[in-house]
């Protein structure tokens, strides 16, 4: 059985493999610096956390495909930052307490080594899945869908160019398709269904989304290792502009509790309730933490 140090122990490991093959020659320097410096070292690895832990749950029977999930997941998610850091997005200085890879290398090699990360992605993913590619199959469908446009990433950001947004469902798109990645994702891995698995990853990612929001506005530049008070600098809607900050921890709360009783009947239960409680832990910021778990 494995606790999330060893969890996070072996990810580094299968992405720093994975980065090593895609540093080789006739990559261009910079842009294999840039992609090693966008991953490592990492932030809290919550979403391949996440999907190695409910592939276990599920009674995983083959740990290279939940792997390459787990790689795959940290890399878009690794290359959704370095965009979002960008000018014409965030326009942010700092990432992981360290200048964003567009300060460290320029913009140009920045939008390619989040090109080259989301690629990496999914090349990786097929590798892991050589053996079970009717999983591969259905991986490859949920990876891209929490991604893409309409229902990932890349629409959850483009909404921020439009006048009227959601904030629900702009969270939902943006932060957390990629959490119903990590559950589903697991799921497949270990042969399983993954659509009990759905409620989880969003109910997980809309808190997380509402407590990056709290840390935004309550937390230090130092704390967090990116700046602070951009919602309100970008006018990004937020869930402390909505509720205010005792309203968005209480919508916390009711969110983690949903959570942790939509976990499915499976052979690893009760371990999954606690390690969903313990990252929760770790993800909010420590005075919302004693109020809400
Ligand atoms: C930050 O995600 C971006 C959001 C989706 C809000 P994380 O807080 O998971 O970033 P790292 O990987 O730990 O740095
Ligand atoms: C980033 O969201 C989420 C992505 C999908 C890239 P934010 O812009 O709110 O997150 P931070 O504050 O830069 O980490
Ligand atoms: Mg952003
Ligand atoms: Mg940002």
């Amino acid at each position: 059985m494995r606790n999330i140090r060893n969890i996070h122990e072996r990810l580094n490991l299968a992405l720093s493999k994975t980065l090593k093959d895609a540093k080789q020659t006739p990559a261009p320097p910079k842009l294999a610096a840039s992609v090693d410096y966008a991953v490592f070292p990492g932030g809290a690895r919550v979403r391949p956390t996440l999907c190695l832990s409910v592939a276990e749950a599920c009674g995983e029977d083959d740990y290279a495909i939940a792997e390459s999930s787990a790689v795959a997941l940290e890399l878009i998610h690794c290359a959704s930052l370095v965009h979002d850091d960008l000018p014409c997005f965030d326009d942010s200085e700092l990432r992981r307490g360290k200048p964003t890879v567009h300060r460290a290398f320029g913009e140009t090699v920045a939008v390619l080594a989040g090109d080259s990360l989301i690629i990496l992605a999914f090349e990786n993913l097929a590798k892991g899945c050589e053996k079970k590619p009717e999983r591969l199959i259905q991986l490859i469908k949920i990876l891209s869908k929490s991604s893409g446009v309409p229902f990932g990433i890349c629409s959850g950001q483009g909404w921020e160019s439009e006048n009227e947004i959601n904030l629900s469902a702009y969270h939902q798109l943006k932060t957390g398709s990629l959490f119903v990645a990590a559950t589903c994702m697991g799921a497949v891995s270990a042969g399983e269904d993954p659509e009990p698995w759905v409620e989880l990853g969003a109910r997980i990612g809309e808190a997380f989304q509402v407590a990056d929001d709290l840390k935004d506005v309550t937390s230090s530049e130092k704390n967090v290792g990116k700046p602070t008070g951009q919602d309100a600098k970008n006018s990004r809607p937020s869930a402390v502009n909505e509720y205010g900050v005792d309203g968005a921890i209480n919508r916390l709360q009711d969110i983690l509790s949903g959570a942790i009783a939509s976990i499915p009947a499976c052979p690893g239960e009760a371990r999954l309730c606690d390690i969903v409680r313990k990252q929760a832990k770790q993800l909010m910021p420590s005075f919302a933490a004693d109020r809400v778990l």
